[in-house]
């Protein structure tokens, strides 16, 4: 097939090698002119600038969208989930049908906070700005009528993105009482793994969940790193009301991607964190 992968960094770079492995031919799409690697082919596009968007590839099987927005203010978001979506959703549908568009969303969408389990189907709610824009691009994305799955991804870690295993390293994290916070995650080797199963099923559902079996709490994950790292840990009263964290408290369930038949190649953080 002809793929195309709009925001070919961290994730998009190692599906991008995945699927040209598998023998598609790959289009890594980004703004700087830093060869995403061989055997990917290399397309240097602003997606906000829509007179460039006539270098992609034409025709293509599948279009994946991954961009990230550079800072996390309201404005970059809707550069990046709305207007940038915008422009590449326009080009393609002008085009011969797609087999899919995937859009990898996050588990920003879900407001809930207090440790609620989610699934694909649970209320969203963000209070954030990040949830709610994310939740707007899916919907752009429905309303194209392009054939489109989208993939709600937890935290990615992996090779050469452990910040917390660093904060851990550094002695910096610190263990917070008061209830508990919950983090969703998923190994950056599960997120392509995922995404190039989805491409495989023949009736894709519209949205997955893409987080591993074990929505932990995070002192828990704090404490076996530290243990691995022989780190001792300080310990805070509460924790900040006014972090990330603490808008944002659900655990999310892998149970659809699980029943489609996708097998987890590190089930929990313990196993994605000791090869990292
Ligand atoms: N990171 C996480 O923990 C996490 C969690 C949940 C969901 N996600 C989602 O997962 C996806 C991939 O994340 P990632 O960590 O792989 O992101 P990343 O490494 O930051 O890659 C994003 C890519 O988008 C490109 N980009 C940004 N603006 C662009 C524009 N206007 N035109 C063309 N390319 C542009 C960037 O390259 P240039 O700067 O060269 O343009 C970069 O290569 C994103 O959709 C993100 O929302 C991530």
């Amino acid at each position: 097939m002809k793929i195309l992968i709009a925001g070919c960094g961290y994730l998009g770079t190692a599906l991008g090698i995945e699927l040209a492995r598998a023998g598609h031919t790959v289009w890594g799409l980004r703004r700087k002119a830093d060869k995403p690697p061989a055997p990917i082919h290399a397309l240097t596009v602003d997606l906000l600038q829509p007179q460039l968007l006539k270098k992609i590839p034409d025709p293509l099987d599948i279009a994946c969208f991954m961009l990230s927005p550079q800072d996390h203010d309201e404005a970059a978001y809707r550069s990046t989930y709305q207007d940038a979506l915008m422009n590449l959703l326009d080009c393609l549908k002008k085009r011969r049908p797609l087999k899919r568009f995937i859009f990898v969303s996050s588990t920003s969408v879900y407001g809930q906070q207090n440790g609620e389990w989610v699934n694909e189907n649970s209320e969203t709610h963000p209070e954030h700005f990040s949830g709610q824009i994310m939740l707007r691009s899916e919907e752009l994305v429905f309303e194209s009528g392009l054939a489109s799955t989208v993939l709600r991804l937890g935290g990615i870690y992996g090779p050469g993105r452990s910040t917390l295993l660093e904060h851990v390293r550094s002695g910096k994290a610190v263990l917070r009482g008061g209830p508990p916070v919950y983090v969703n995650r998923i190994h950056r080797d599960d997120a392509v793994g995922i995404l190039t199963h989805v491409l495989k099923l023949k009736n894709p559902k519209p949205v997955y969940l893409g987080v591993d079996h074990d929505p932990a709490e995070l002192n828990t994950v704090l404490t076996w790193l530290a243990d691995k790292l022989n780190v001792t840990l300080a310990q805070s009263a509460a924790s900040d009301p006014h972090s990330r964290t603490r808008q944002s408290n659900k655990r999310c369930m892998n149970a659809l991607i699980l029943q489609s038949g996708y097998t987890f190649k590190h089930p929990t953080f313990r196993e994605g964190y000791a090869q990292t």
